[in-house]
């Protein structure tokens, strides 16, 4: 019963409007066997100590995935179990389908080595390994033999923020209420809090996959919002924080797939317009070149927005959620460009003060936020 309803999930997320086959899942499902992280660990493969085999050691003492599922058996997990009236958390679809995905999978499918309680594994973001364990280590296999064989392409900036994205942005209203963090996908910071074993080496990759991941983040929302519209304000706010933030950048960097601004009173076709402008911003970004003089063009952009906040007009919340994206933005091509580029722009003092002003959106005061934004660009500015 439980495992019926984590398929249902998975096809339902899996046939998501006009996506390809490839794309959010929480797990990378190929018709072939699991063999599990152990399957993976021998030392001449991923459990060694260099750097090009130490992906299980990695994995498997820093990384939050393997505490995916243990964190099920903890008493905030029983609170919001209790919340939802399910009996177990551990074993319930509801929440394994993201903190233990090989749960779902028929037993017949999983090897020896596999265990269902793993929590986040090599296979959840890499593909079930049944069809490719044995050639992938061949020298005339190539990456993308790898790839046709049923590896996901995680290279592709594209396929990684919607492997992400399928964890880590959309969570049932019910859930929420229930007490289960929000979640809030941003995948360059994530990516750098994720102690990764893999390397992101060409500079300016970073602002690559921020803005990948903020239009997969968009699609995704909409995605929900159009089968499901909510009426209620926080829902409809979030998801015009994020458009608003992904317009006035394809429109402040020129980019070739725009997003319109978002309505203020969005119906069920302008969230799937949007799903379908957001796919397509998506493949862009994540092949889009970054330069020191395009970062700080749009830095300098979004650091002159302070009009729109100190301007009558626009509901507070609205105003409280679209801040909240504009100050990640900054964060991010800040970061980028401290790594990158010969002038630094310093001016962490300032951001700080923008992180504290939308650290409460309740509290939102955007007179205030205006004339801190005013600041940092002024702080920019002066040593750029
Ligand atoms: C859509 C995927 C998804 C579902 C479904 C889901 N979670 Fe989570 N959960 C996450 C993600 C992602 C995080 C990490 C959030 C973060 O810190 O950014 C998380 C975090 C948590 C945390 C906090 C962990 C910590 O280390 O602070 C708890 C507790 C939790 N989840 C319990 C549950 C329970 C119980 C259920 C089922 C009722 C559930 N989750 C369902 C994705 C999910
Ligand atoms: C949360 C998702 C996730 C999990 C879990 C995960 N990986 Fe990865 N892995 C990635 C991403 C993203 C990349 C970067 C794209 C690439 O190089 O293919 C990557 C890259 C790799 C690479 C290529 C490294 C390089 O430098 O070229 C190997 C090998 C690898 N992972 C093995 C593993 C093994 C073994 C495990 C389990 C012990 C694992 N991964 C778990 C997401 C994940
Ligand atoms: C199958 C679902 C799933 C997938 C796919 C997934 N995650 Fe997670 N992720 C989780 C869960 C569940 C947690 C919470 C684990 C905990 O708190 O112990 C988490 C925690 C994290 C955390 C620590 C909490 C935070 O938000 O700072 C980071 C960072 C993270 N994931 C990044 C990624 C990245 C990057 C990818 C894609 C390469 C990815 N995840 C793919 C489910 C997933």
């Amino acid at each position: 019963m439980l495992l019926k309803a984590a398929r249902i999930y998975l096809i339902v997320a899996a046939g998501a409007g006009s996506l390809s086959a490839k794309e959010p899942r929480q797990i990378h499902e190929n018709g072939t066997a699991f063999v599990g992280a152990l399957g993976c660990k021998s030392s001449s493969c991923h459990g060694g100590a260099g750097p090009k085999r130490s992906q299980y050691i990695t994995w498997s003492q820093k990384d939050f995935h393997t505490k995916a599922y243990a964190v099920l058996l903890d008493s905030r997990s029983e609170r919001i179990a209790e919340g939802l009236g399910i009996s177990a958390a551990p074993t319930s679809a509801r929440c394994t389908v993201c903190h233990s995905p090989l749960q779902s999978v028929a037993p017949s499918r999983l090897t020896s080595t596999a265990h269902p309680d793993e929590g986040v594994s090599c296979e959840t973001c890499h593909g079930a390994a049944g069809g490719w364990l044995r050639g992938h280590t061949r020298t005339d296999w190539t990456y993308n033999t790898r790839v046709s064989a049923g590896m996901r392409d995680l290279r592709s900036l594209y396929v990684r923020a919607s492997a992400c994205a399928a964890c880590h942005q959309n969570l049932a209203p019910e859930l929420l209420k229930a007490g289960h963090p929000d979640l809030f996908f941003e995948l360059d910071s994530q990516s750098v809090a994720e102690p990764k074993h893999w390397r992101d080496e060409e500079a300016w990759s970073g602002l690559r996959e921020w803005l990948t991941g903020q239009a997969v983040a968009l699609r995704e929302m909409s995605w929900a919002l159009a089968s499901d519209p909510q009426s209620d304000e926080v829902s409809n706010a979030r998801w015009n924080g994020l458009a608003w933030l992904c317009a006035t950048t394809t429109s402040a960097a020129s980019i070739s797939s725009p997003i319109s601004q978002p309505s203020s009173t969005p119906g069920r076709s302008d969230f799937t317009s949007m799903q379908t402008q957001a796919d397509a911003l998506a493949r862009r970004a994540s092949v889009s070149n970054w330069s020191d003089g395009s970062a700080r063009a749009l830095l300098l952009a979004l650091a002159s927005l302070d009009p729109e906040f100190s301007a009558k007009g626009t509901a507070n919340p609205l105003l409280a959620q679209r801040a909240k994206r504009l100050v990640l933005a900054l964060d991010r091509l800040v970061f980028a460009l401290n790594k990158n580029a010969g002038v630094r722009p310093k001016s962490d003092a300032e951001l700080n003060q923008l992180f504290q002003d939308v650290k409460s959106l309740d509290a939102f005061d955007p007179m205030v936020f205006a004339a801190h934004l005013q600041s940092f660009r002024a702080a920019v500015e002066k040593n750029g």
